[in-house]
C-alpha cells in the first residue's frame, strides 16, 4: 500500500529484520512513557510477521502490528509514527493496512488499548468497557504469556501499564457487534471467572 500524505510518498509494507532497529527507535521512547507496551528486542524479531512499517524516502517513519488473540479477535499494537511525521496521514495508512490484514485472516473484531481515542475513533473504533469474550474463551486466553493478552483481560498484574488508557474495538463484521451487545445483556461478559485477576 502506498500514498502521498503531506510531505512525500509513503509506502506501507511488511517489516523486514533490518527494520527492527528503526522500529525499536520509534517505540522505545513511547514504551518509556508507558504509551506502548515495553518489549525486549527479541520480541520484535519473534513478532516480525505481524509487523508492518511505513517508509518515506527510504526511512522508516511508522510501524504497527496486528496480533491475533482468538478466532474472531485481534489487537492493533506497536502503532507509532515518528514525532516529525505525525498528523500527515501515516498512522492512518498503517492502521488501514492492519485492518486489511485483520479482514484477510478472518477476524471480526480488532481491539486496541490507547490514549489516542480521537485517532482510533476516526478509523471506526469505539470505546468499550470490560472484556468482550465468552467465559470459556477468557479461560483459554489466561493461558497466554503475552502481556497484550493480559492487558486485554485486564489482569491485576498489568494494571499499572493500562492506567488512563481507553479500551476500544473495531467491528469488521456487524454480527460480531450484535454478539457483543448480547453479551453485555447476558451473563457472559461482566464477570471474568473467579480468581482470574
Ligand atoms: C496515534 C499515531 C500513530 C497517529 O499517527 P499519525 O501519523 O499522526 O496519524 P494520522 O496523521 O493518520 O492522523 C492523525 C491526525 O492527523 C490528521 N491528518 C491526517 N492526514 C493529515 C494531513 N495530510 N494533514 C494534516 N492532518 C492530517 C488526521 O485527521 C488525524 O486527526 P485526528 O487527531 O482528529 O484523528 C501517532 O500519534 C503516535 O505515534 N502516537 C503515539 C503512539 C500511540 O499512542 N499509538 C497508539 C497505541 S497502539
Amino acid at each position: 500500500m502506498s500514498a502521498d500524505p503531506g510531505g512525500g510518498r509513503v509506502r506501507v509494507r511488511p517489516a523486514r529484520t533490518s527494520d527492527v532497529r528503526a522500529v525499536r527507535a520509534l517505540t522505545a521512547p513511547l514504551a518509556e512513557q508507558r504509551v506502548l507496551v515495553a518489549k525486549e528486542a527479541v520480541a520484535y524479531y519473534e513478532g516480525l510477521p505481524e509487523l508492518v512499517v511505513a517508509e518515506r524516502d527510504g526511512v522508516v517513519v511508522g510501524c504497527g502490528a496486528l496480533h491475533v488473540f482468538w478466532e474472531d479477535l485481534a489487537e492493533v499494537r506497536t502503532l507509532a509514527v515518528s514525532a516529525d511525521a505525525r498528523g500527515a496521514g501515516v498512522g492512518g495508512l498503517v492502521l488501514a493496512e492492519l485492518l486489511r490484514r485483520a479482514r484477510e485472516v478472518g477476524v471480526a473484531r480488532v481491539f486496541c488499548l490507547t490514549f489516542e481515542t480521537r485517532f482510533f475513533a476516526a478509523h471506526g473504533f469505539e470505546e468499550i468497557e470490560g472484556t468482550p469474550v465468552a467465559p470459556e474463551v477468557f479461560v483459554e486466553l489466561l493461558r497466554s504469556h503475552d502481556d497484550g493478552v493480559a492487558e486485554f483481560l485486564d489482569l491485576a498484574r498489568v494494571k499499572p501499564n493500562t492506567l488512563g488508557n481507553s479500551r476500544m474495538i473495531h467491528y469488521l463484521d456487524e454480527s460480531a457487534r450484535a454478539l457483543d451487545a448480547a453479551r453485555v445483556e447476558g451473563p457472559g461478559r461482566a464477570a471474568p471467572p473467579p480468581g482470574s485477576a
